[in-house]
């Protein structure tokens, strides 16, 4: 088990390896990533250099959204395996040196939870419906929504139920799918139950929690109409238009401040693990739609660990941007002592390979791709240049599986095999997240690239054969090589561990920062090649340099004298 004697807590510094379990690798040769494909690849992840891994929803599931509808949150879905499995898992994991967190997704449950199953057998007004929002609808029969909220996967955020007496009858809310109806957090069983499901997998061993839309549990109790700007956008693009910042202060159900009581009660218990030998567990908050500002809050000592910064991977690349959105975070994070948590790629948004690759504006992180304005070529340099940058940051990194191989979007799926509901929910104007969600490339020769030995559950493009795992190891010049090396020197460098960032000065467009007394991290977004400064030693390029040269789009680390 990895120890609990680091000077810093791991987490403030540690390399987290998101791990999609349907598209990681199958293990039963059914087509579709399990526990024991994980099991299979506990050495890869310990070689790549990681600290430790973080695994999406693997509890029963009619996979609705991808698992992130749950149906039971103490069963392991019968198709990723079962809970001894996991329980081997765990400890496998502890074993070859790495942390292990899981998902938990609090705001919702699947439509098959037995809770939800037992509010629609019982009456309006009953303890059942109180665990969720039912509500009668609007207009003189009820036959409109109850208010304006919108699913963040397009259409409306109510769904209206047929009674037992085939009569229509009252709504429920879901802020995404309608197989994922919204928890209501006022009901103490609500509360009580979560708490359960945290102890049950912290007392298996579970290291910490990944907080599935962590700003979403508190809604305003009187559920008003969203009178704002984002209610005007057509269905399916409400989240697009939210992620651009147009969201607004006072949501009634984003970012509320009844959120921070129930972060402050799940830290008193992760805390309460301190004196087992694992130590303290810890949280990292997926939260999207916060005032500027706000993450802060959520990162208070007594609340949550550490929250995503969407903001850094959303930015384009631009060295200001960059530079400003690195500076805010690092400014309102010392306020509350929190770690930074950098993030470039996940399962929600276009792999960053086709997105530092297209032309024009791609912060709307999910729109359907035309393959003609992707240049790969320069998405790929650029995408290995914010590698190293990312890595030589103060703070915690998530890599999602698949981005150390520098794998691109897949954007030509063909379209009756979708699979997330973006696609239908938004009347089929949004792709949505499948093309993030292909499986790995393992091998160059065996059948579905290594990753089954049946058909995987989306088609891997024949190319990626030269970005498997098995063409790059060996390949010097690979991005995979580029990762691997990136974290041995930061588990090197102690440089690597202070929490402090100092900016040099540098030309136009060119980024500088030193770390610790020894270590520079240089990024040139400039279109001419700019000069290196006096060094003693090359770390590491995420390009080919020219002369004494940093080329555009090329990160470098040197080590130099202080
Ligand atoms: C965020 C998850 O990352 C995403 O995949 C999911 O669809 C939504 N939350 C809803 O649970
Ligand atoms: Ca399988």
């Amino acid at each position: 088990m990895p120890s609990k004697t680091d000077v810093a807590p791991w987490w403030r510094h540690a390399v987290i390896y998101q791990i999609y379990i349907r598209s990681f690798a199958d293990g039963n040769g059914d087509g579709l990533g399990d526990i024991a494909g994980i099991r299979s690849r506990l050495p890869y992840l310990a070689d790549l250099g990681v600290d430790a891994i973080w695994i999406t929803p693997w509890y029963r599931s009619p996979m609705a959204d991808g698992g992130y509808d749950v149906a039971d949150f103490r069963e392991i879905a019968p198709e990723f395996g079962t809970l001894s499995e996991a329980e081997r898992l765990i400890e496998e994991t502890h074993k070859h040196g790495l942390r292990i967190i899981l998902d938990i997704v609090p705001n919702h449950t699947s439509d098959q939870h037995r809770w939800f199953l037992n509010a629609l057998a019982a009456e309006p007004g009953s303890p059942q419906r109180a665990r969720y929002w039912f509500r009668p609808g609007r207009g003189p029969a009820g036959e409109e929504p109850p208010n304006n909220w919108l699913s963040v996967f397009g259409g409306p955020a109510w769904t209206r139920l047929h009674e037992d007496n085939g009569r229509p009858g009252e709504w429920y809310l879901h802020l995404f799918a309608p197989q994922q109806p919204d928890l209501n957090w006022t009901n103490p069983e609500v509360r009580a139950e979560f708490e359960a499901i945290l102890r049950f997998w912290f007392d298996r061993g579970i290291d910490g929690f990944r907080i599935d839309v962590a700003h979403g549990l508190a809604k305003h109790p009187l559920l008003p109409d969203i009178n704002v700007r984002s209610a005007q956008f057509p269905p399916g693009l409400v989240e697009a238009a939210e992620m651009r910042g147009e969201a607004v202060a006072q949501h009634p159900h984003w970012d509320r401040e009844d959120i921070h009581e129930i972060f402050r009660q799940w830290r008193w218990m992760a805390d309460s693990y301190a004196a087992t030998p694992q130590g303290a567990r810890m949280f990292v908050a997926e939260a999207w739609r916060i005032r500027t500002g706000g993450l802060a809050q959520y990162l208070r000592m007594d609340e949550l660990h550490s929250a995503f910064n969407f903001d850094f991977l959303k930015c384009p690349w631009d060295a200001d941007k960059l530079r400003t959105t690195i500076d805010t975070h690092l400014a309102m994070l010392a306020q509350v002592g929190a770690p930074a948590t950098w993030v470039l790629s996940s399962h929600d948004v276009t792999r960053p390979v086709t997105r530092y690759g297209l032309s024009g504006d791609w912060t709307q992180l999910r729109v359907g791709l035309d393959a003609g304005l992707v240049d790969i070529e320069l998405g790929s340099r650029r995408a290995r240049a914010a590698a190293l940058l990312m890595l030589a940051l103060p703070g915690a990194a998530y890599l999602y599986q698949g981005e150390e191989l520098g794998l691109p979007e897949v954007d030509d799926l063909p379209t009756d095999i979708l699979q997330d509901p973006i696609w239908e929910r938004s009347g089929h104007q949004i792709r949505g997240r499948d093309g993030c969600r292909v499986p790995l490339p393992w091998s160059d020769t065996l059948p579905a690239l290594g990753f089954s030995t049946r058909k995987p559950w989306l088609p891997q493009p024949p190319q990626w054969s030269t970005l498997s795992v098995e063409s790059q190891t060996h390949n010097l010049g690979s991005m995979l090589t580029l990762y691997r090396e990136a974290l041995r020197l930061r588990r090197t460098y102690s440089a690597f561990l202070d929490g402090h960032l100092r900016w040099v000065e540098a030309p136009s467009r060119v980024m500088a920062f030193k770390r610790g007394k020894d270590v520079m991290c240089l990024v040139n977004f400039a279109t001419d090649p700019t000069p290196l400064p006096a060094y003693d030693k090359v770390l590491l390029a995420s390009g080919r340099l020219d002369g004494h040269m940093l080329p555009p789009d090329t990160a470098i680390w040197l080590q130099c004298k202080e």
